[in-house]
């Protein structure tokens, strides 16, 4: 999970449509991301944005931890220097990040027809605070009654290869950066998006180890359903 220093304001964030688009009045869609760190999700969300744009849909993009109060005292925590908090007070922390999020930024969006892109959802939450020892009740529990999404668009790829993007990107390093942890995340991500899809959560699961390119389409074919 990466902790970026800038998270730029919503208006800087949202895309419009010149022209108004027959149908916006809807709801608009809530599409989440999720993968490994390095998966590809924070790129390849921009990718979406901009292709929204280019189709003539409202689009925006955000990702957790959120711009909010709650979110940077998240992004204290997650940096390795900072002093680790207790597993339960990070899950919950988390929780109330997300109610915030949904209830500050992204629900007002939805219900002006914007599409919304989250990078990071329930599911970063169900794999990460499980390997940091929260049993999945817990988890579950703190994020029961939240919003779902309309999609879940969940990158895998070996781990491998995500630890070779991140050396490559050159970010801060976390506290779930050591191989070993993101060994584990991988398979309680996978665990939990299995889930997911048994309980009838809407979820479609991309080769994110292809290029920029062909996973942009991947995604494209996924969203395009959505959108009609
Ligand atoms: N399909 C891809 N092939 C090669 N490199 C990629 C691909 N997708 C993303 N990257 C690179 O890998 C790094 C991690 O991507 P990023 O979008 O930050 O992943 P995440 O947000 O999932 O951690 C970045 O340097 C990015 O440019
Ligand atoms: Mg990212």
């Amino acid at each position: 999970m990466t902790a970026t220093t800038h998270r730029p304001h919503a208006a800087e964030n949202e895309q419009s449509a010149s022209q108004p688009t027959p149908g916006s009045e809807r709801p608009g869609r809530f599409i989440v991301l999720e993968g490994i760190d390095g998966a590809g999700t924070t790129s390849q969300t921009e990718r979406l944005l901009a292709w929204l744009g280019s189709c003539g849909r409202r689009g925006h993009k955000t990702a957790e931890p959120s711009g909010g109060p709650i979110g940077r005292l998240i992004r204290s925590f997650l940096s390795a220097a900072a002093t680790p908090l207790e597993p339960r007070a990070m899950a919950l922390l988390f929780a109330a990040d997300r109610r915030d999020h949904l209830q500050r930024e992204i629900e007002p969006l939805l219900a002006q027809g914007v599409t919304v892109l989250c990078d990071r959802y329930v599911l970063s939450s169900l794999a990460y605070q499980t390997v940091a020892g929260v049993p999945h009740q817990v988890v579950a529990q703190a994020n029961a009654d939240l919003r779902r999404p309309d999609l879940t668009l969940f990158f895998s790829l070996p781990v491998s290869v995500a630890a070779q993007r991140r050396a490559v990107r050159g970010s801060a390093v976390e506290i779930y950066d050591a191989d070993s942890v993101q060994q584990r995340v991988a398979a309680a991500y996978e665990r939990e998006a299995l889930a997911l899809q048994a309980a009838g959560e809407p979820i479609v699961f991309i080769d994110a180890g292809r290029t920029r390119d062909e996973v942009e389409a991947a995604l494209r074919l996924a969203i395009t359903p959505l959108l009609t």
